[in-house]
């Protein structure tokens, strides 16, 4: 499959986009691995004429929104971020007539229908960045809590205002399985996603986004880490670092919806371009707003 996989994409000068989470098998084949922010970044910059996203829907949406010109296909068109649908109808419309001076700050993970009603888009890793940058005193955080409440901690001089929302996965990983697996491993650093629930974050010796974890444990002298975020990120650390180890919570974070980017579906793709991303043009049009935003912000 790796062999025809790499022959189709050469002969449709495809690339291949792959996060953290997605299978080993996607990770190896990939053109391009890493987390929401700099795929975001690469889906805008590529030459290539189709684009293979190996993620969740909003990570294709924000794709084909950057690119509308290019055919963008998922491998599993269900491929799904749950969190990404987490606000309430006429919720930012009323955090909106509540407050004069607010910008609503809309975490990637949501849908193109909510980051048209956006100001500015954020990941993981530039949150914290581009809230600072903005002139509002008052900022909507949405969809997620824990990471709103991760920026809100950092900077205390404006008003966030929290939404409900969060991730499954993340928000299963108790304070007590992480704890089970440092009295395994007293040594061991704990760095965990900012979307995991205050509990767990409130243990860990770093918080950040996929890419930051990586890059911390690349840079630091420990040799053990337990891991807070979902496993596919194991793939890369141990690539990168094959003298440390690595532990996670049990029962171990697993994203199924990240799990449908196998090789198998991504050959389909290759084979038939189907499962193309589809984004209304007036919903791209608004939608691009917020996303260039944060590119710009972001630099
Ligand atoms: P990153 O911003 O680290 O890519 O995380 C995205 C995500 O979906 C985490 O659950
Ligand atoms: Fe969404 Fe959570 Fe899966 Fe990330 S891990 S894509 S936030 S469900």
């Amino acid at each position: 499959m790796k062999a025809e996989i790499l022959k189709l994409k050469k002969e449709k000068n495809a690339v291949i986009l792959a996060h953290y989470y997605a299978p080993d098998e996607a990770q190896e084949i990939a053109d391009f691995v890493g987390d929401s922010f700099y795929l975001a970044k690469k889906a805008k910059e590529t030459r290539a004429d189709i684009i293979v996203f190996c993620g969740v829907r909003f990570m294709g949406e924000s794709a084909k929104i950057l690119n509308p010109d290019k055919k963008v296909l998922m491998p599993d068109l269900t491929a799904d971020c749950p969190m990404a649908h987490m606000v309430k109808k006429g919720k930012i419309e009323e955090m909106r007539n509540a407050y004069g001076d607010l910008s609503v700050v809309c975490y990637i993970n949501s849908t193109a229908e909510l980051k048209c009603q956006s100001d500015v888009c954020v990941t993981s890793s530039n949150a914290v960045k581009i809230v600072k940058a903005l002139d509002s005193e008052n900022i909507f955080f949405i969809p997620d809590k824990n990471l709103g409440s991760v920026v809100a901690k950092q900077v205390p001089e404006k008003n966030i205002i929290l939404n409900d929302g969060f991730c499954p996965i993340h928000a299963k990983i108790t304070c007590g399985q992480v704890l089970k697996v440092k009295t395994k491993h007293p040594e061991a650093l704990i760095l965990s996603h900012p979307e995991c629930e205050k509990e767990v974050l409130d243990v860990s010796d770093f918080i950040g986004s996929t890419a930051e974890i990586i890059d911390y444990v690349k840079n630091c002298n420990a040799d053990k880490f337990i891991i807070c975020t979902e496993k596919g990120v194991e793939y890369k650390l141990l690539c990168d670092n094959t003298d440390k180890r690595f532990f996670f919570p049990e029962p171990c974070p697993c994203c199924v919806d990240m799990k449908l980017n196998t090789l198998k579906n991504i050959l389909n793709v290759l084979k038939t371009e189907s499962n193309e991303i589809v984004v209304d043009k007036e919903v791209s049009r608004k939608a691009i707003i917020p996303l260039n935003k944060m590119l710009e912000i972001a630099r």
